[in-house]
C-alpha cells in the first residue's frame, strides 16, 4: 500500500489540473484593438448590442441584456418584474449569497427552500408549503450548472399565479429537456465573473424571452436608457426619452457592460460548445467511477437535465466508509494527492450572519413589517441544506473536467488511495 501524499509519500498527481481562463494571443489582440479605438462604453458603439445577440441565440432566448454582474442581473429581473414591495421570493437555502441578496435589494423578502439532497437542487416538492397569500416568485438554481426540475417548478409557479427567475449563473450551455437553462422561466440570470464557464472577469447577463420585461430591464439597468429603447440597430444614439432630456423616469442604477468585456465575451463564447462538451463528457464518466465507490455519492441525474455545465460538480462524503475520518482531512489529503475537492458552501443561506443580525443589516433591508423581519430564518428550517453544508459535500470545480478520461481516473485512484490509509490518517490528525 503505498503511502498517502500528506503522510509523505508521493502524490497520484503532480502536474495540476488544467489552468482557467483559458485565453490567447488573438483574446489578447481583440481586446487591444477596441482598447485603442477609444470606444470603451456600450453608447454609441455595437460590440455589447453583438454579443448580447450572440449568447442569447447560444442559450435559446429573444433578448439578452449585458449587465456587470450576475448579482446585478438578479437583482434587475426582480425589478422588471414589478413585484408588489414586500412580496415573498422562494429561493433555496444551498446557493451563492448573491441569490437572497437580490431579493432583499430589491425591496422583496426571501424565503428559503430546502433543497433535495440527491441533486442539491429546490426540492420542488416543497413548494406548496412555502407559498403564502405574499408568494409573488420562485427563484430557483440551477446549482452547478444541473437543471432544476422546471416542469415542477413551473407548474407550481402556474398554479399559484408566480412569476419564475432562473439563478443561471453557473449554467452556460447547461440544457433542460434540450432547452438551454435560464429560458424555460419569465426572466434567466448568468454570471460572467472569473470562475464561471464563460467569463471576463466579471459580467453578467439576463435572458427573457418576454418583449416586456426586457424593456423593463433595460430601464432599470441604465438612466440614459432612451437612448437604447430607441435603438435597435443605433445603440445610444438618443439620450434619455425623445424629447425629455435630464427628465428621469426611473429610479434606475448604471450597470453598462463596457465594449472590451464584451468583446472579451464574444471571444470566449467561441471555445464555450467545445469546453461544455468536454466537461459533460467527463463528468458522466466520473460520475459512472463513483457510483461504484462506497461513501461517494454523485448527485442524481434526472433525464430532464440533459446537458450539465459542470460548473460545480458536486458529491456526497459519507465518513463513515472512510473509518469515520473527517470531510476537513478527506479534503486535505486529497489536495495532497494533486485532487483539488473543496467543501464548497460553509453555511446555507438562512444561517448567515446577514440573515442572523435581525436588528441591524436585515432589519435595514427587510422590505415590510416597519423593518422587523418577520420570517424566522432558524435552524432546522432546511434539514438537508444545513447537513450538507456541515459535514457532506464535496465540490470539484470545472477546470478540472477540461482534462482527460486519465484525469478523471486519477481522482478515483486517490480517493481509494486516501480510503486505503484512512486509519491512519484519522490517527495522525488525533496526534
Ligand atoms: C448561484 C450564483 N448566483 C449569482 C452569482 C452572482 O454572480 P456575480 O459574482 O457575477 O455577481 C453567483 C456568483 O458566484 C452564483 O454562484
Amino acid at each position: 500500500m503505498s503511502r498517502p501524499a500528506l503522510l509523505g509519500g508521493q502524490p497520484v498527481r503532480s502536474t495540476p489540473y488544467p489552468a482557467w481562463p483559458v485565453v490567447d494571443e488573438a483574446d489578447v489582440q481583440a481586446v487591444a484593438e477596441v482598447v485603442r479605438g477609444g470606444r470603451w462604453g456600450r453608447l454609441g458603439a455595437t460590440q455589447v448590442h453583438e454579443f448580447e445577440k450572440a449568447f442569447s441565440a447560444y442559450q435559446g432566448a429573444a433578448h439578452g441584456l449585458a449587465v456587470t454582474s450576475g448579482a446585478g442581473a438578479l437583482e434587475l429581473a426582480l425589478l422588471a418584474l414589478r413585484l408588489p414591495h414586500g412580496a415573498e421570493v422562494l429561493v433555496p437555502a444551498y446557493t451563492y449569497m448573491a441569490t437572497a441578496t437580490a431579493v432583499l435589494r430589491a425591496r422583496l423578502a426571501p424565503v428559503f427552500v430546502d433543497i433535495d439532497p440527491d441533486t442539491y437542487n429546490l426540492d420542488p416538492a416543497r413548494i406548496d408549503a412555502a407559498v403564502t397569500a405574499r408568494t409573488a416568485a420562485i427563484l430557483p438554481v440551477h446549482f452547478g450548472g444541473l437543471a432544476c426540475d422546471m416542469a415542477a417548478i413551473m407548474d407550481a409557479a402556474h398554479r399559484h399565479g408566480l412569476r419564475v427567475v432562473e439563478d443561471a449563473a453557473h449554467a452556460h450551455g447547461a440544457r433542460w429537456n434540450d432547452r438551454g437553462l435560464g429560458t424555460i422561466g419569465d426572466i434567466g440570470c448568468f454570471s460572467f465573473q472569473a470562475s464561471k464557464n464563460l467569463s471576463a472577469g466579471e459580467g453578467g447577463m439576463l435572458l427573457t424571452n418576454d418583449a416586456e420585461s426586457y424593456t423593463r430591464a433595460i430601464e432599470y439597468h441604465d438612466l440614459w436608457a432612451g437612448g437604447m429603447l430607441e435603438r435597435e440597430g443605433q445603440l445610444g444614439r438618443g439620450s434619455m426619452r425623445s424629447g425629455a432630456h435630464w427628465d428621469y423616469p426611473f429610479a434606475a442604477t448604471s450597470m453598462r457592460m463596457p465594449t472590451y468585456q464584451a468583446v472579451l465575451l464574444q471571444r470566449q463564447l467561441a471555445r464555450l460548445e467545445e469546453q461544455t462538451e468536454r466537461r459533460a463528457r467527463n463528468g458522466a464518466y466520473l460520475d459512472g467511477l463513483l457510483e461504484d465507490l462506497e461513501g461517494m455519492t454523485p448527485r442524481r441525474r434526472d433525464p430532464f437535465a440533459t446537458r450539465n455545465s459542470l460548473h460545480v460538480h458536486v458529491c456526497r462524503y459519507d465518513a463513515a466508509a472512510f473509518q469515520g475520518l473527517p470531510r476537513e482531512r478527506f479534503i486535505e489529503a486529497l489536495n495532497a494527492e494533486g485532487v483539488p475537492f473543496a467543501a464548497g458552501y460553509g453555511l446555507p443561506l438562512h444561517r448567515t450572519a446577514l440573515f442572523q443580525d435581525r436588528g441591524g443589516e436585515l432589519a435595514r433591508f427587510w422590505p415590510r413589517n416597519d423593518g422587523a423581519p418577520d420570517v424566522a430564518y432558524a435552524q432546522g428550517d432546511c434539514p438537508a441544506a444545513e447537513r450538507l453544508c456541515s459535514e457532506q459535500t464535496l465540490w470539484l470545480s470545472q477546470n478540472v473536467f477540461l482534462d482527460t478520461r486519465e484525469g478523471m481516473e486519477q481522482i478515483v485512484e486517490a480517493i481509494e488511495k486516501v480510503r486505503a490509509s484512512a486509519g491512519d490518517l484519522v490517527r495522525d490528525s488525533d496526534l
